[in-house]
């Protein structure tokens, strides 16, 4: 989301805006013709040539919410609510009051006849962001690297209590999109990992985390945002237009679209559209999307809102199917313009937005509060996201504004850097580690070097959103981040281990050191960064265009000397992605590795706790390390400046990472899932057929029934100003100032292929997430793990799917289907994991009868491969004779 920098606009044009309602009828109707004409252009938004095969479909209209059971008694309650609502309340809720219009980054009108008060909306994918008294946990990058599900609970149900604590109804994460397509892309790190099982079990577990506290969650960005640079339209809209993801449909179902799936199918409250455009359709007004993926297909029953100034019409927006406009402000905030608001009222009494549109997006809304028992006892926000201060503005963007008690300073950290310290330590990865040079003794004579271990001599919070890359890493930058406490530096919890602290250099040039003792270890630290694309880093602009995927500040250069020095060099890499470690990896003196990923505030002990020793290292990568960046398709390299749109085509198609390198027989140097720990483990499994394989699942059942209410348009008088309000200059209100003047000025050319006729229930749908029967559990697979070793440690273990040989459709040849991991084994200790194997798990999305096909020959057996990582694969379960083998073939390099 954009955050301060837009504060720094110029506000040449808000001095006409000073006291509503009056505004400004001139500038006003500038921007009712810019966003009217984006209206009429055939697709809702539609805008330069996407390639023909990427052509968005329309689907309208939007199927109203209230038909799925597990919603049913929220529906119920909104009714009753939603059928007495005027017209200017619903609108209200639908509509955020503008930019800095309140104490959180998004902030709805209220109902408050109904007890609904203004929606606080809030980042924090991993912290609440921009306030105090909470804790800086590590990023979903590091807590994908976990692999630990009870940790992903955790650490999403500490997010929800410190978010209760402040008083947040909508928290903006989990982020699962970006999927991380792009190795370069800037903000990957806030998502678990390059795998959409990965990201669909973290998700998950994340948002009923969030959510056991009552918070409403919001999965984000739906879909395709995998890179930052032209991300969005140039403000005001028609400068520059948003790149365009085209996606095909099976990739859509199979990658991107899998863990949002699973976040519905979860009961996730809230879904945020992505700023770029898919197959030239803006993602927040794209009907197929919306109405037709989300809605229908998934069944999807909770709030589809923008990204921050995303949306790009009014009328548009509300047929394809968005029930809530974030942060409320049009093109360009702060001038107490929007695209609802106001608007939304005129469109529905000039009977071009259909009644029943804006009655089921407020049903959405109010059941959604009702669905997470936001009617009982909830907190009204207690802090600001724009001061610090104790006091100060309730609307900063306003010319005048009444003054409130802003922060309260609530402490809600509870015990949850217990929580953020287990999960970074459990993500570190050990990639290399010849001779057990790690752990270290306490005892040792240490060197370190880098300024990745010390903290940031200005403070850890001194850069506006982390836009800078100084000192230890612990988070990348943008709306995705959060203030920290405090950052326990690498160096500090060094030395609180050695007995003799460590020599440090604080800086990334090698010092002139030539003697060193034979024994001496040298830690070497280096770092990448990447981050949004509102600020740009080291000529980084979010995504890793200047650096690539080399490590920053000359972080090679830095391992090489200290190897050329040193016989025993131990590298930690704190890393939002993939980097390339070719220069130094095979040197001798490199003896170990480790990747600690954006740890949060916990940077020191979680990491000190796996190099001395405390604990044996579990982390396994979320994404694979190549051995050259050539190595991935060209079509996932970052898109340049384009005149008109830029295009990015997703041909790689279901290749990504992994997928792509085993197909073309590219050893990477380090696969995805790697990861070494200090003790050995064995594995055996066995395997039992639960469900019968059919090649399509049972049919759904009929949608329920949705609410009905009157479609009459309210009289006009519903939005006339109250007596005697008090309006706050520039604050998005739904009132008009002659709401009783208005009528059709003419027809509205709605977009081509719109209709109020519905669809035919879609095949694939019929429950949260789709049709129920694709999560029936087909095979399970008892993976029994015995540690070898000489030391307690935790493993995990993976199940990848192989396809029958004889499948008619095109797969990747290994695909990561369920994981789990063990407690902490003794030496000699076992434990028996159990991994699912779902029908859709089995299934390829066949975009011809638009519905899950298992490629069921009856010959020719699925093969379930079992181990720690997609390499080194030898330990498999197959489908048909129902048999375990180790010592087989691995079918990747
Ligand atoms: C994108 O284009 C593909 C190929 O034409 C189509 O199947 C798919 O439905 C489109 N997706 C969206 C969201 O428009
Ligand atoms: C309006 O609210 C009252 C309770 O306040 C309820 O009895 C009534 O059913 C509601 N009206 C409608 C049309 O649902
Ligand atoms: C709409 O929301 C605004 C801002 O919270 C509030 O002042 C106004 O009273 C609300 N209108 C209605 C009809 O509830
Ligand atoms: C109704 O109002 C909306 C919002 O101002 C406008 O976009 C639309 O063109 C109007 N429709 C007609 C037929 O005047
Ligand atoms: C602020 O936090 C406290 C403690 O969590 C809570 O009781 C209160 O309702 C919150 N809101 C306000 C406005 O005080
Ligand atoms: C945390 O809250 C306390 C009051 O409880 C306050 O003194 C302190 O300044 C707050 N911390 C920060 C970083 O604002
Ligand atoms: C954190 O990890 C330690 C060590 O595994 C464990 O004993 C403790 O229960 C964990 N605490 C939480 C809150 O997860
Ligand atoms: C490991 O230690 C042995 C014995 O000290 C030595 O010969 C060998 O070179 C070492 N290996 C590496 C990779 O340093
Ligand atoms: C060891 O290093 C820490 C900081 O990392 C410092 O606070 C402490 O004073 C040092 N101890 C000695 C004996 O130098």
């Amino acid at each position: 989301m954009l955050a301060l920098l837009l504060l720094l606009l110029p506000l040449p044009l808000t001095l006409a805006l000073v006291s509503p309602p009056n505004f400004a009828p001139d500038i006003k109707s500038f921007y009712k013709l810019e966003a009217e004409a984006k209206n009429s252009a055939g697709t809702v938004g539609k805008r330069d040539s996407v390639p023909a095969e990427y052509v968005a479909a329309p689907y309208y209209p939007t199927p109203p919410g209230g038909w799925i059971t597990s919603w049913a008694d929220s529906f119920a309650k909104a009714q009753v609510v939603v059928a007495n609502m005027t017209l200017a309340e619903k609108v209200n809720l639908t509509s955020g009051s503008g930019e800095l219009m309140g104490p959180c980054v998004g902030n709805t009108g209220s109902a408050l006849r109904f007890g609904i008060p203004n929606l606080c909306l809030q980042d924090g994918a991993l912290g609440l962001a921009a306030t105090d008294n909470i804790t800086a946990f590590p990023a979903g990058v590091t807590t994908g690297a976990t692999w630990n599900k009870d940790l992903f609970y955790q650490r999403g149900y500490a997010l929800g209590q410190e978010a209760r604590g402040k008083g947040v109804n909508i928290l903006l994460g989990p982020m699962v999109g970006p999927l991380g397509r792009k190795p370069r892309g800037g903000r990957g790190w806030e998502g678990f990992g390059t795998d959409p099982v990965l990201q669909a079990v973290a998700g998950s577990e994340t948002i009923k985390g969030i959510q056991a506290n009552g918070v409403i969650a919001t999965i984000k960005h739906l879909v395709g945002n995998e890179q930052e640079k032209y991300r969005m339209d140039i403000i005001p809209h028609g400068l520059m237009k948003a790149i365009s993801s085209n996606i095909d449909d099976r990739t859509l179902h199979e990658l991107y679209l899998w863990p949002f799936a699973e976040g519905i199918k979860t009961g996730v409250g809230a879904v945020m559209t992505s700023y770029n455009d898919v197959n030239g359709s803006a993602a927040s007004q794209n009907s197929m999307l919306i109405n037709g993926i989300l809605k229908d297909e998934l069944g999807f029953q909770g709030i589809t809102m923008t990204d921050w100034l995303a949306q790009i019409s009014g009328v548009g927006s509300a047929l394809a199917g968005l029930d809530m406009a974030m942060p409320g402000d049009g093109d360009i905030p702060f001038l107490g313009l929007s695209y609802w608001a106001s608007d939304l009222s005129t469109a529905v009494l000039n009977g071009t937005v259909p009644v029943s549109r804006l009655n089921d997006m407020v049903t959405r809304i109010v059941a959604t509060w009702y669905q997470l028992g936001q009617d009982q006892d909830y907190p009204l926000p207690n802090f600001s996201a724009n001061t610090a201060a104790a006091t100060g503005p309730c609307y900063p963007a306003a010319l005048i504004s009444p003054t409130c008690v802003t922060n309260q300073y609530v402490n809600v950290q509870g015990d949850h850097a217990v929580v953020a310290r287990n999960v970074s330590r459990e993500a570190i990865t050990m990639l290399k580690n010849e001779n057990s040079t790690l752990p270290l003794s306490t005892a040792a004579t240490v060197f370190v070097f880098g300024t990745d271990a010390e903290n940031n001599p200005s403070g850890p919070n001194s850069c506006s959103q982390r836009d800078c890359d100084t000192g230890v890493l612990g988070m990348g930058w943008g709306s995705g981040t959060a203030n920290y406490p405090y950052l326990d530096a690498p160096i500090d919890a060094i030395n609180r281990k050695l007995v003799t602290n460590a020599t440090y250099y604080n800086s990334d040039t090698f010092p002139s050191i030539t003697t060193v003792g034979a024994d001496d270890i040298a830690i070497v630290f280096i770092n990448s960064d990447s981050g949004e694309n509102q600020h740009t880093v080291e000529g980084n602009n979010g995504d890793r265009d200047a650096s690539g995927l080399y490590a920053w500040h000359n972080g090679d250069a830095l391992v090489e000397a200290a190897a050329a020095v040193f016989s025993n060099v131990v590298v930690v890499v704190h890393t939002v992605g993939p980097i390339l470690v070719e220069n130094w990896i095979d040197l001798p003196s490199v003896q170990a590795v480790v990747f600690a990923y954006l740890p949060g505030q916990e940077a020191g002990d979680s990491l000190t706790d796996i190099l001395f020793g405390d604990y044996s290292p579990s982390g396994h990568l979320p994404w694979s390390i190549p051995v050259a960046e050539s190595d991935y398709p060209a079509s996932v390299s970052l898109q340049g400046f384009a005149l008109g749109q830029v295009q990015d085509t997703f041909s790689e198609g279901l290749y990504i990472d992994y997928r792509y390198l085993n197909k073309n027989n590219i050893s990477p140097r380090y696969p995805f899932g790697h990861g070494l720990s200090y003790t050995t483990f064995t594995r055996s499994a066995t395997i039992s057929s639960v469900g019968t394989l059919t090649s399509t699942p049972p049919a759904r059942a009929a949608k329920g029934s949705t609410p009905v209410y009157s479609n009459a348009i309210p009289p006009a008088s519903e939005v006339d100003w109250p007596t005697g309000f008090s309006a706050v200059s520039r604050y998005l209100y739904p009132y008009l100032n002659d709401p009783e003047a208005i009528s059709a000025t003419g027809t509205f050319a709605y977009p081509t292929g719109y209709s109020n006729t519905s669809h035919a229930d879609p095949v694939a749908g019929g429950d949260l997430g789709g049709n129920p029967a694709l999560w029936d559990t087909m095979f399970s697979i008892s993976v029994t793990v015995t540690n070898t070793g000489l030391v307690a440690g935790k493993s995990v273990a993976m199940v990848f799917v192989q396809y029958p040989s004889d499948s008619a459709y095109d797969v990747p040849i290994i695909q990561l289907r369920a994981f789990d991991k063990t407690s902490t084994l003794a030496p000699g200790g076992k434990e028996t994991l159990t991994l699912t194997i779902t029908r859709k798990d089995l299934s390829v999305w066949d975009v011809v009868t638009q519905n899950w096909v298992v490629p069921v020959s009856g010959s020719k057996p699925f093969l379930f491969w079992v181990g720690d990582s997609s390499g080194g694969l030898t330990l498999a379960c197959e489908s048909l004779s129902l048999a375990c083998s180790g010592g087989r073939t691995a079918p990747v390099v």
